[in-house]
């Protein structure tokens, strides 16, 4: 069945979900935003609104556009206001066991005909899909950090994805001013597999004593002509995403080349998880524990 794409709902409003949202809401579709409770929704909220207020303050959107844009989301903490949405797309935390219960519960909520989509990076979509009734209406739909200025979508199909589907999707990344390809389920999809390979080596590098962590991001920026060095990138990714997508391609391919390098371990279960934490390879100092002093 055709589908129109509407009415989009995103669940999960942290800064993918609320990237993702801001990116729907552009492109003139409308949005609802989905949170577990009030806080987590103004912070979403808060999220959209800072991001489109950078994009008023450096010339790129006008009051106005920004007033649409920012009309165009309705925020709840309940997943029944999905029912009439065309597409879903799941932004939560890399937790299998979250995922297969929201999608429980979003197979119940929706109407028949709706897409939902997650938009994980470690996790396997086919199992994601096999706890709906619905698993040939279920793909992939991941967007990369920061979601409105990342120009790739890549749309995972499944062995069950139905025929047609994973088209529509990338007509619908299309009109989002996206470019998207097409990719099958395996761990890391396309740019994970390649991507996070090497950034889990910068890592091991830098645990080896090659080079200092600010010599090798600026090795790569100047040498190579990346945007971002490895250890800014793994910030701005996140090091517990990091961490999963470096374990999910180790599950799969057994391979030892892939296993997480120690220190991102570490980095983990301190709590030290980049930008979204304050402090991971860069940033700031945690804050004096008084029971330390
Ligand atoms: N949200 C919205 N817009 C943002 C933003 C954010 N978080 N960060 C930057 N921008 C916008 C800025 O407003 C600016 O817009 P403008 O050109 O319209 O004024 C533009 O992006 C450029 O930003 P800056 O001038 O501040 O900074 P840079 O030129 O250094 O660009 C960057 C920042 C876009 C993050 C760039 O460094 C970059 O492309 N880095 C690589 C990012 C990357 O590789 N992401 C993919 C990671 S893998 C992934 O996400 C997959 C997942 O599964 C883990």
């Amino acid at each position: 069945m055709a589908s129109t794409f509407e009415t989009v709902g995103v669940v999960g409003l942290g800064t993918m979900g609320a990237g993702i949202a801001e990116v729907f809401a552009r492109a003139g579709i409308a949005v609802v935003g989905v949170e577990t409770d009030p806080g987590a929704l103004e912070r979403g909220r808060g999220h959209l609104e800072g991001s489109t207020g950078r994009a008023l303050s450096r010339g790129r959107l006008t009051e106005a556009e920004r007033a649409e844009i920012l009309g165009r989301v309705a925020f709840t903490t309940s997943l029944e206001d999905l029912s009439d949405c065309d597409l879903v797309i799941e932004a939560i935390p890399e937790v299998m066991d979250f995922k297969r219960a929201l999608f429980t519960d979003l197979d119940r909520v929706c109407k028949p005909s709706a897409v939902l989509a997650t938009n994980t990076s470690s996790l396997s979509v086919t199992a994601i899909a096999a706890t709906t009734t619905r698993p040939g209406r279920v793909v992939g739909m991941h967007f990369f950090n920061p979601a409105p200025v990342m120009r790739l979508v890549e749309v995972v199909r499944t062995v069950s994805t139905e025929d047609g589907l994973a088209e529509e999707v990338a007509g619908l990344a299309r009109r989002l001013g996206k470019t998207p390809v097409t990719v099958a389920d395996r761990a890391g999809f396309v740019v994970n597999r390649l991507l996070l390979p090497y950034l889990n080596h910068a890592a091991a590098l830098l645990e080896q004593g090659l080079s200092t962590r600010d010599d090798i991001d600026t090795a790569m920026r100047l040498g190579a002509g990346l945007p971002m060095g490895p250890f800014a990138l793994l910030d701005l990714i996140g090091l517990d995403t990091s961490y999963e997508i470096c374990e999910a391609l180790f599950r799969e391919s057994r391979e030892r080349r892939h296993a997480p390098a120690p220190v991102l371990r570490e980095f983990v279960t301190a709590g030290l998880l980049g930008r979204k934490s304050g402090r991971g390879f860069h940033g700031e100092e945690p804050p004096a524990n008084p029971s330390s002093e």
